[in-house]
């Protein structure tokens, strides 16, 4: 009987050691590492492998076999699932002005509903078509921080009724989007050049779509699928969130015969870029694929754990991603897929991935290294990815349906990342 329990003890106390490691291992470590030296040893999960063993070899056993398990993967355990389509949404064009910013452009707004609540949340889709002679035109699809109205200085552009998210400081202030905060963002929105090159713009206040706090999912789209309950663990975070609501502008776009719907690329930037990502991922109609410093949870493989890593993301915004993913908090080794398998679920379309020198936190090289990574799949297709072995020089582009490109500078979208993207876009769209 003693011998009995004294076992019975020796187990429970060994299994509290077992807990007690694995719940330490668990916990994230705080400074950040920006020493190549001190990566972790890892491997990275085999992009054309599946679970059973099996070999993939073709495109058609890619879209098969592989493809379907890895979208599930970052579906179920980074992003979380979004609903289906909703049936009852509506699409109302609030506004034409024929000759926008001084002739150059038609712009129109369009307001969608999600929902048939008059209260509901809506988003306000603000469009600029290149003036007539290209139509249908290809267009840019991106998601904007701060509201239309501050993407360019144009009174013609609607401020957006939401409350906008005063990201620069702690918390959320006090801060409603004013007419004041016109053409603020300006600098990451090269209107004119996008229009003279011939494409159309279309953009959307990101926080129409759900608001960028942690509210325990109550605003935003989410309201209206989770009054009741929050979402499961394996259900939408914001990110999910926004990828979705991208796709219900991709609804309206196939319906508006002045954008072809065929030639619709997605773009964003940093959260944003890691949205595009997510975006294109899960909805094929987007044709091209845009991540600008998207960094960790984006294009930045979470091996490295360079700069931000899993445990930081998901301290800092837990909302952004399904709960399920912060199980992989210092256990990024038991992840059974890596960014660059998300990068690899564009294929065969065309996709960018872009860095900047000084943004260390999104992991530069972890980004160019996902995207050379997914090569293996577009050669599936017979298409070059990214052949070289090192990040190339900055401000070069480099790479076939891959394209890669490292700008000199700080976390940004600049111009010069915008004539990468367009000079991508006219080399596969036209
Ligand atoms: C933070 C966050 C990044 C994110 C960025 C942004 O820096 O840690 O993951 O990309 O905000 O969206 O601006």
């Amino acid at each position: 009987m003693d011998i009995k329990w004294s076992v019975l003890r020796s187990v429970r106390v060994l299994l509290a050691l077992v807990f007690i490691v694995f719940w330490i291992g668990a916990m994230p470590t705080n400074a950040a590492n920006y020493d190549e030296s001190k990566i972790p040893r890892y491997v990275l999960p085999e992009l054309l492998k599946d679970q059973d063993g099996t070999v993939i070899e073709s495109a058609e056993q890619w879209e098969r076999i592989r493809r379907p398990v890895i979208l599930r993967d970052f579906q179920q355990r980074v992003y979380g699932e979004a609903p289906s389509d909703p049936e009852s949404i509506r699409y109302r064009v609030d506004r034409v002005i024929q000759r926008a910013l001084n002739g150059q452009a038609t712009q129109k707004e369009i307001v969608i509903s999600f929902s048939d609540r008059p209260d509901g949340p809506q988003m306000t889709v603000l469009l600029f078509v290149p003036a007539p002679g290209n139509q249908p035109a290809p267009a840019f699809l991106g998601l904007n921080f701060g509201g239309n109205h501050t993407i360019h200085s144009s009174p013609d552009i609607s401020v957006t009724s939401s409350w906008v998210r005063n990201d620069e400081g702690a918390g959320i202030k006090d801060n409603r989007a004013s007419s004041a905060h016109r053409g603020r963002a300006a600098g990451r929105w090269p209107v004119e050049q996008i229009l003279q090159r011939g494409y159309a713009l279309v953009t959307a206040y990101y926080g129409d779509i759900d608001p960028d706090f942690d509210d325990g999912f109550k605003n935003g789209v989410h309201s209206l699928y989770h009054a009741e309950k929050k979402p499961d663990r394996h259900e939408w975070g914001s990110i999910s969130a926004w990828a979705w609501g991208m796709s219900r502008i991709m609804d309206y776009l196939e319906q508006d015969s002045d954008i072809d719907e065929a030639r619709v690329a997605v773009i964003g930037h940093s959260r944003l870029g890691k949205t595009s990502l997510w975006a294109g991922a899960r909805d094929r109609r987007f044709a091209m694929v845009i991540s600008n410093n998207s960094g960790c949870g984006g294009a930045a493989l979470s091996r490295r754990q360079f700069g931000e890593t899993i445990g930081r993301i998901n301290t800092s915004f837990p909302h952004w991603f399904c709960d399920n993913f912060s199980w992989y908090i210092s256990r990024e080794g038991l992840m059974p897929i890596d960014q660059h398998m998300l990068v690899a679920l564009a294929a065969p379309r065309p996709i960018y991935v872009a860095s900047a020198t000084e943004d260390r936190w999104a992991d530069p090289k972890g980004e160019f290294l996902a995207a050379r990574e997914a090569t293996p799949v577009y050669r599936l297709y017979g298409l070059e990815g990214i052949e070289a072995e090192e990040l190339p020089e900055p401000d070069q582009s480099i790479g076939g349906h891959i394209g890669y490109h490292i700008r000199t500078g700080a976390h940004d979208l600049k111009l010069f990342d915008w004539e990468r993207y367009l000079d991508f876009a006219d080399r596969h769209f036209r």
